[in-house]
C-alpha cells in the first residue's frame, strides 16, 4: 500500500533560508530574526528588504529601496482600467489577482521566447520590488471604488504604511494606527511553505514567470482555510454581535460541527507565534478608538473556544478586528494580506529559481482498471507499444 500523505501533512519537500517556523518553541524567524522583534522595531520596507536580501538594510540601502517604492506607488492607467472593467460587486481578491495579471503582462511584454520569461535573479528582484510597490494602490483603489469614492494619489512624504492608509482613506492616519498597520504587514509577510507560497513555488518550478506564480498564490490565499480567514473572522464577529452571545452561539456552531474561523493551524498546535504581537496591536487600537466591546467579544470567544476545544487563535483572529477598527471594509482584509505576503512569495520564488527542481509529485490511481473503447481495432503502433510494455515488465 502506498503511504499517502493527504494534504502533504508532515512532508518536508525542500529547504528554505527565508523563514523558520518552530511549533515546539512557538517561534517564527525571518532570516534568523524573531518576527516580533522585527514588528516592534522595523518599518515594513526594511522587513521586505530582509526577506529579499537576507540581511536588514543599512540606512543607505533602506533609503534606496524607499526611493524605488515611492516611484511605483501610483495606480497606473492599465491597472485602473482593468479594475474598472470588473463589477463593483467582484471580490477584491479578484481585483488584486487581475491587477497582478495586468502588471505581469505589461512587465514581460516583448519577451518572444518562453524560455526567457523566467528572467535573471537581478530582474526578478527588481520585479519583486516594483510589484510590491504597486499593490497598495490597487487595494486602496478597490475599496474606494466600492464605496463610490475618488482615487487618492500617493504622498511622497509618507512611508509605506502611512501612505497605504492615506491612499485608502484620504486622510493622514494617527501614529498609533500606522504603527499597528505596519506591524500587521510584518507579521503577514512570510510563513515558510504555507499553501499560497507552495503554490507560487510549484508555478516557479516550471520556469514560468514571477507574476504567474504570484497570481496562483493569490488564488490559494483567497480560500477561507488560508488567508480568507481574516475576512471570515469578521463575519463571525458580526454574527455573534456581542460578548454575552458567545456561549449560545458557540453551542450551536459546535453542534453543527462548524469550523470557527481564525482558530487552528496546520503547523502550530499550541498557539500561533504571531498572535501575541498582533493582539497587543489590537489592544492599542481598542484603546485608541475606545471600543472595549470589541475586546470583550474577542476575549470571550477565545476563552470559551480554547476551553472547549483546546484549539488556539491564529494571526487572522486579531488582525480581522484590527483591520475593521482601522476602517477597512471586511472584504479588503485578505488583499491587505496579499500586499504583505507578496514579499515572502517573491523571496520564495527567487529561492526556488536559484535551486530549481520541477515540483511534480506522484498519485496512487484508484479509478477503473484498464478497459477499451468498444469497436476499436488495435493498430501496429498499439501492438508495438504493448510488446514494449510486456518486455519492460519482463
Ligand atoms: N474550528 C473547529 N474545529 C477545528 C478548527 C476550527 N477552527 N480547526 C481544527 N478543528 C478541528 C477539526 O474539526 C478536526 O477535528 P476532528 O479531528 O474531530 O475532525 C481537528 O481539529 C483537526 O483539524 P483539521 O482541519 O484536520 O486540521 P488541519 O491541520 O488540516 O487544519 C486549519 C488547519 C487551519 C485548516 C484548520 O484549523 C481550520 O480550518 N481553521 C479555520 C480556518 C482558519 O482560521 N484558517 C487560517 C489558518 S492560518
Amino acid at each position: 500500500m502506498t503511504d499517502i500523505k493527504k494534504g502533504l501533512a508532515g512532508v518536508t519537500v525542500d529547504e528554505t533560508a527565508v523563514s523558520k517556523v518552530n511549533p515546539e518553541t512557538n517561534s517564527l524567524l525571518y532570516r534568523g530574526y524573531p518576527v516580533q522583534e522585527l514588528a516592534a522595531t522595523q518599518p515594513f520596507e526594511a522587513v521586505a528588504y530582509l526577506l529579499w536580501n537576507g540581511e536588514l538594510p543599512d540606512a543607505a540601502q533602506l533609503a534606496a529601496l524607499r526611493q524605488v517604492e515611492r516611484q511605483h506607488r501610483a495606480l497606473t492607467d492599465d491597472v485602473r482600467a482593468a479594475i474598472d472593467l470588473l463589477p463593483t460587486a467582484a471580490h477584491p481578491m479578484d481585483e488584486v489577482r487581475t491587477a497582478v495579471s495586468v502588471i505581469g503582462a505589461r512587465e514581460t511584454a516583448g519577451i518572444a521566447n518562453v524560455m526567457d520569461a523566467v528572467g535573471t535573479p537581478e530582474e526578478n528582484l527588481e520585479r519583486s520590488i516594483r510589484l510590491w510597490a504597486e499593490l497598495p494602490a490597487a487595494v486602496a483603489y478597490g475599496q474606494r471604488r466600492r464605496r463610490g469614492e475618488e482615487l487618492i494619489e500617493p504622498r511622497d512624504d509618507l512611508d509605506y504604511a502611512a501612505n497605504f492608509l492615506w491612499m485608502t482613506f484620504g486622510e493622514e492616519a494617527d501614529p498609533v494606527v500606522v504603527d499597528a498597520f505596519n506591524r500587521s504587514m510584518t507579521l503577514y509577510a512570510e510563513h515558510s511553505f504555507n499553501a499560497s507560497t507552495f503554490t507560487a513555488r510549484v508555478i516557479a518550478s516550471t520556469l514560468s514567470d514571477l507574476y504567474s506564480a504570484v497570481v496562483g498564490a493569490i488564488g490559494a490565499l483567497k480560500g477561507p482555510l488560508h488567508g480568507g480567514a481574516n475576512e471570515a473572522v469578521l463575519h463571525v464577529f458580526t454574527e455573534i454581535g456581542s460578548a454575552e452571545n458567545v456561549g449560545p452561539w458557540l453551542d450551536t456552531a459546535l453542534a453543527e460541527k462548524r469550523k470557527i474561523m481564525g482558530f487552528g493551524h496546520r503547523v502550530y498546535k499550541r498557539g500561533d507565534s504571531r498572535v501575541p504581537t498582533m493582539k497587543a496591536a489590537l489592544d492599542t487600537l481598542v484603546a485608541h478608538y475606545d471600543r472595549p466591546d470589541v475586546a470583550a467579544l474577542y476575549d470571550a470567544l477565545e476563552a470559551q473556544f480554547v476551553e472547549r476545544k483546546g484549539i488556539y487563535p491564529n494571526l487572522d483572529y486579531p488582525s480581522g478586528p484590527a483591520y475593521d477598527l482601522m476602517g477597512f471594509d471586511t472584504l479588503t482584509f485578505t488583499p491587505l494580506f496579499v500586499a504583505a505576503r507578496v514579499t515572502g512569495w517573491t523571496a520564495h520564488i527567487r529561492e526556488q529559481q536559484a535551486s530549481n527542481a520541477l515540483i511534480r509529485p506522484l498519485s496512487a490511481y484508484v479509478g477503473p482498471d484498464e478497459r477499451h473503447v468498444e469497436g476499436y481495432i488495435a493498430d501496429a503502433a498499439d501492438v508495438e507499444a504493448q510488446e514494449r510494455a510486456e518486455e519492460a515488465v519482463g
